[in-house]
Formats: structure tokens, sequence, C-alpha cells
């Protein structure tokens, strides 16, 4: 498959996390079979690495239980603080020169990763990491944005242009651009990073959440970024309107933890589909499970749901109301 000018081995990609923060992580992926592995983030600034220092994660059950470290199952959410590699520079791509080497020989591309914090730092790290991978992937979609000065979440055209044009201009392998969820128009974002010069936008950065422990306090003591399977509909909505609007090959991310998931985003239209959580509650297992659900798949199933699917306007009036099942109960009995 390809990725806006990137060959990879298949379209389950690995995210950017702590996961891919060493050689041994990244070369772990690789070997257990991933199309494509996105190194951890780095950029310019020393309170995103000293951010890592307070990084915590809370798996959540699906009835808002907090689970014992270490312990996660593949349903839970997960509410946590993360910062960016603490790696100085020239060690950095050090590393990602020997995941890239390892990656090549399975044909599986290391891809070097920036968390925005200032544009004109990122285009400098980019055109340092585009001189080691074959290519970047630019987050401005970071969820800890909105807590943390260390990294920023764009969610305005003007900045999303504006950023873009100047990492673009720096960095001469292919760019793709992550972006938040978290914005009244995340398809009018992709369109400002493709039209400045995107070759592929990454869909969508998790969500800010909250939740008290109801101890007087909050669970891992401050907000944090918020993902669960439940995630899943609201990636694929921005996932499968970015497809109908715009000609950008698309990457999907947030949500997916099966097989079943994977196929969704790409039938939603994703060309390939970063996962972490799963990767993380896992392991190696999940990941190769992944890549054999999607084994056969062909460049016609991207998009393909949206061949079914209509604007409200279009939708046929149904032969009964669909409400009077839920309501039922209530009309019958109990007042
Ligand atoms: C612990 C953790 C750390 C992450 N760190 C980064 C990062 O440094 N850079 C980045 O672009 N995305 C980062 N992400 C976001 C992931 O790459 C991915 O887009 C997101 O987790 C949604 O996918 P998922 O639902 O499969 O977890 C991180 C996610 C997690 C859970």
């Amino acid at each position: 498959m390809d990725m806006g000018g990137l060959p990879a081995a298949n379209p389950v990609w690995v995210g950017s996390s702590e996961l891919t923060m060493t050689l041994d992580g990244i070369v772990a992926c690789v070997d257990a079979g991933a199309g494509a592995v996105v190194a951890k983030s780095v950029n310019e600034s020393a309170a995103a690495r000293r951010q890592l220092d307070i990084a915590d994660y809370a798996f959540v059950s699906g009835d808002r239980q907090v689970r014992p470290p270490g312990q996660a199952y593949l349903g839970d959410g997960l509410l946590n603080r993360s910062g960016l590699a603490q790696v100085d520079l020239d060690d950095w791509l050090g590393t990602l020169a020997a995941g890239v080497a390892h990656g090549a020989a399975r044909d599986c591309p290391v891809v070097g990763s920036i968390t925005l914090g200032d544009p004109a730092a990122a285009a400098r790290i980019g055109r340092a990491l585009a001189a080691v991978v074959p290519a970047v992937e630019l987050n401005i979609g970071a969820p800890h944005g909105r807590e943390a000065r260390a990294v920023r979440q764009l969610t305005e055209v003007e900045g999303v242009t504006s950023a873009v044009r100047t990492v673009r201009a720096a960095v001469d392998v292919p760019l793709f651009v992550k972006l938040p969820g978290q914005a009244s128009d995340v398809v009018a974002l992709a369109r400002a990073a493709r039209s400045a010069g995107a070759d592929a936008v990454g869909l969508v950065g998790r969500y800010p959440g909250f939740l008290p422990d109801l101890d007087g306090g909050a669970v891992l003591g401050s907000w944090g970024a918020w993902s669960s399977p439940g995630c899943l509909p609201m990636s694929l909505y921005w996932v499968s309107k970015a497809f109908t609007a715009l000609d950008a090959p698309i990457i999907g991310t947030n949500g997916a933890r099966t097989a079943t998931d994977v196929l969704r985003f790409l039938a939603s239209g994703a060309r390939a589909v970063e996962v972490v959580t799963a990767l993380w509650i896992g392991g190696p297992a999940v990941l190769r499970e992944l890549v054999d659900g999607v084994s056969g798949v062909g460049d016609d199933f991207v998009g393909s749901a949206l061949a079914g699917t209509r604007e409200y306007a279009d939708v046929p009036a149904l032969p009964s109301p669909a409400w009077l099942p839920y309501t039922a109960r209530w009309m019958s009995s109990g007042r």
C-alpha cells in the first residue's frame, strides 16, 4: 500500500506512543508485523520532555472502574497524561536510523514524529528527521495541548495553514499531519493541512477527559487525554466526512481495538490505521491479529461504506416509528 508517497507493508500501523520511544520498542513493533511504525514524538521544548516525568495511565472499565496498575482489558478506556521523548535530538536521530534500517529489511517504514510546539522549531526538527526517516508525522492535535503549554493543539484553519506550510517547506519526505478530533470543523482543518502541503492527514486525535474518583479528587489528579472503544464512531465521523469532501489520503486513528474496528476505519475512508491502546493492552498478539484481519482487503474497500450512506434529507421514511420499542415500557405501565 501507499500513503502519500510512502510505501507501507500493510494498513495496520503502530501509532506514536511510549511503546515506540526506544529502539527495542520500535523493533518489537516491526517484528510483530506492523505496516509502519510511528516513533514517539519529539519537539524543542524542555517542558514537553519534563512532562513525561508526570505521565500516568488509568485504564477504565466499561462501568467506569479504574483498573489496578498494569491491568487492562481490550474494552477499557484509557485516561492518561503523557509527555514527549526525553532525548537529545542527535541521539534520537541515531535511534531512528537504526529503527529505519531494521524496518526497511521488512518493508516496514519507521516514521519520525513531531508534536507541535513552535512551528519554526518543528520545521528545524522536521528537516533533521527527514535526513533519516522516509516520512514525518506532525501532530497538531494533541489533547494535552489544552492542558500543557509544552505542546499545542491547533483548531483554527489559519493556524493549521501557517504551521503546516512552515514545516512543509523544511521537510522533503512525505509529511503527514495529525489533526485534532475536537474542533468545530475537522474537515476544514484537513483541507487546510492538505492545501498547505500535507501528503496525508491523520484523523483524529484523542479527546480531553476528566473523571472524578468521588473521594474528593480526580482519577490521575488532573485532566487528561481520553480514548475508548466508544470513540470509534466519533473518529469515523470525521474520517468519512473527510473522505467524501477531500482528495487526501487519510490515516485513521483513535478507537481501533479489533480487526473489525480497523476494517471500519478502512470502509470509512482511511487507507491505514494507527493503533496504540489496543497494543498496550494486548501486546504483539493483538497487532498480529489486526494485520491478519485486514489481509486480502483491496484498495476498493477504502471508503466502501460511503456508497450506502445518505444525507438525512435523502433517507426514506421508515415503515413504523423506530422509537416505539424504547418508549413502549413507559406507555404500558409504571404511571
Ligand atoms: C500513552 C500514549 C502516548 C501517546 N503519545 C503520542 C505522541 O507522542 N505523539 C502522537 O502524535 N500521538 C501520541 N499518542 C496518540 C496515538 O498515537 C494515537 O493516535 C491515539 O492513541 C489513538 O489511537 P488508539 O485509540 O489506538 O490508542 C499517544 C497515545 C497514547 C495512548
